[in-house]
């Protein structure tokens, strides 16, 4: 068996936790909006079209912030074709995915299903066809109270009051050759500034976040976002960071390990942020928004160029499987570790398309294996992220290098003063012994351990379905103990778990 140790001490804390960090996102691909989110006629939709069994699954989630309507989507995207009354919105081509657009869900009616999922909006402007009237239009659009044409336009349609939309993406994946007017860096980083400048003269109370680089694995990373923020760095609130993460092959150590790599990714960045920040003499440490992130199984994606201007195709729906929740669950540790720096984080995508929620038309929505970390993760992470630095066995991955064969990562809300550890084994066959010295904290008893995953290969394999949506929830384990200021819990191999502690003998 392996031993993870680590202390656990209220002194030692790394930053609060902002719930933006709880995010997602939902574009126009696929069947993310039409057939997910919105679908009219169906048995459980409301009046205005959307799907009642979605959005309780969303609100069950437990996401703070969606960004929409992009993605590579919005690099194409006119969004005057989605407002007003919806028979005189134009079908468009929509060139990122090869689709057909109808624009029957639009701006306004993406504002009104925030609402009702008790969500905030994150709008992405275009930088890809379109520059900065389009941008401040939309803004106007959306934010101005009324007096001119387009807050008395969005009136017109409807929408009395502005929708204050705080949060807005300079664009989308912009150092991308596959997006729809991919640039360099150094047009990028000016255009975003401008854009930026004069957005905030429309409305000065917006947040704006600059693209950084597509993936850590882009030929520009790095130099990329030193480049961009050259030009940006003193107008903009946030850098994006984007990643997907799959198993190669039959590398399953490396894909195990994955937040590894997130971790490294984000510690890059963060470094570029501060390298600009230095040279301009600055003490402003920028924020990071991990706008896009998820895993994917995209070496099996076909690619755009083999779709066929279809209308809300079938696009990247994967399925995940137990072992998948407990990667997912990782990854969602590692932004946690970086509370001080990722201020938000939106899972990509929330509906279909590689999403945690799936539907079809005649079944009701149901929960995929990667809902049950997020939700959980979403549920109990309060109050800030105390600094763990867990002692474990290593191993040598082909991606990664020296990993830990476990990681550690825990919550303290002093309000309440529960403590929640998540904790993920990546033994493939070992269990192992967590041992955590909360002395630090007074007297606490162990309310409850959740775990996914597990060594058995069939468990790890599993999925929900439509037929068996409750095939993969987390289970709870008895045995974990609190004695003397000293935790004892068992991991077991290839699992994720969560260990609530809370105030009480
Ligand atoms: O989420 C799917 C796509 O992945 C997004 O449209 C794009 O931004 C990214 O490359």
């Amino acid at each position: 068996m392996l031993t993870v140790r680590a202390t656990l001490d209220p002194a030692f804390r790394i930053a609060p936790i902002d719930p933006r960090l709880f995010g997602s996102f939902v574009e126009h691909m696929g069947r993310c909006v039409y057939g997910g989110i919105y679908e009219p006629g169906h048995d459980d939709a409301d009046a205005d079209g959307f799907r009642l069994d979605v959005l309780k699954l969303v609100r069950d989630l437990g996401v703070s912030v969606v960004r929409y309507p992009g993605g590579n989507f919005v690099s194409g995207y006119r969004w005057e074709d989605g407002v007003g009354p919806v028979a005189d919105r134009p079908r468009r081509l929509d060139l990122a995915w090869r689709s057909v657009e109808t624009n029957a869900f639009g701006l306004n009616e993406f504002m009104a299903w925030t609402k009702r999922a008790g969500v905030e909006p994150m709008l992405a402007v275009n930088l890809g066809t379109r520059g900065i009237q389009e941008a401040c239009d939309l803004l106007e659009y959306a934010n101005h109270s009324g007096g001119t044409h387009l807050s008395d336009l969005r009136r017109s349609h409807g929408a009395e009051q502005p929708h204050g939309v705080r949060l807005w993406c300079l664009g989308n994946e912009m150092d991308g050759p596959w997006q729809i007017g991919h640039t360099t860096a150094e047009d990028y980083g000016r255009r975003a500034a401008e854009t930026a400048k004069a957005m905030r003269q429309v409305d000065p109370d917006i947040e704006l976040v600059v693209c950084g680089s597509s993936n850590v694995n882009m030929p520009t990373f790095g130099s990329w976002e030193a480049t961009v923020l050259e030009h940006a760095f003193d107008h903009v609130d946030y850098l994006s960071l984007h990643a997907y993460y799959e198993q190669h092959g039959e590398d399953r150590a490396s894909f195990l390990a994955a937040a590894v790599g997130m971790d490294r990714f984000i510690e890059g960045v963060v470094a570029t942020a501060d390298h600009v920040a230095a040279k301009k003499k600055s003490r402003k440490r920028l924020k990071l928004s991990f706008d896009e992130w998820n895993l994917w199984q995209e070496s099996r994606f076909a690619g755009q160029t083999n779709l066929s201007w279809a209308q809300a195709p079938r696009l990247i729906e994967d399925t995940y499987t137990t072992e998948d929740a407990v990667v997912f669950g990782n990854l969602m540790m590692t932004l946690l570790r970086h509370a001080d720096r990722i201020a938000i984080a939106c899972l990509a995508q929330l509906v279909n398309v590689i999403g945690p929620i799936r539907t079809e038309p005649d079944r009701p929505a149901w929960a995929q294996t990667i809902f049950h970390p997020f939700a959980l993760t979403a549920a109990h992470a309060r109050g800030e992220v105390l600094r763990v630095e867990p002692a474990v066995e290593r191993h040598d991955t082909a991606e990664h290098g020296d990993v830990p064969l476990a990681d550690v990562v825990a919550t303290y809300d002093e309000a309440s003063g529960a403590i929640a550890v998540f904790a993920v084994n990546r033994h493939p066959d070992r269990a192992a012994r967590l041992a955590l010295d909360v002395r630090g904290f007074g007297e606490l008893r162990v309310a409850e351990q959740l775990c996914l995953g597990g060594g058995d290969p069939g468990e790890l394999q599993a999925t929900n379905t439509a037929d068996d949506p409750q095939r993969v929830t987390p289970r709870v384990v008895s045995g974990a103990e609190l004695a003397n200021g000293r935790v004892t819990a068992r991991l077991a191999p290839v699992s994720w778990n969560l260990l609530r502690l809370v105030p009480g003998a």
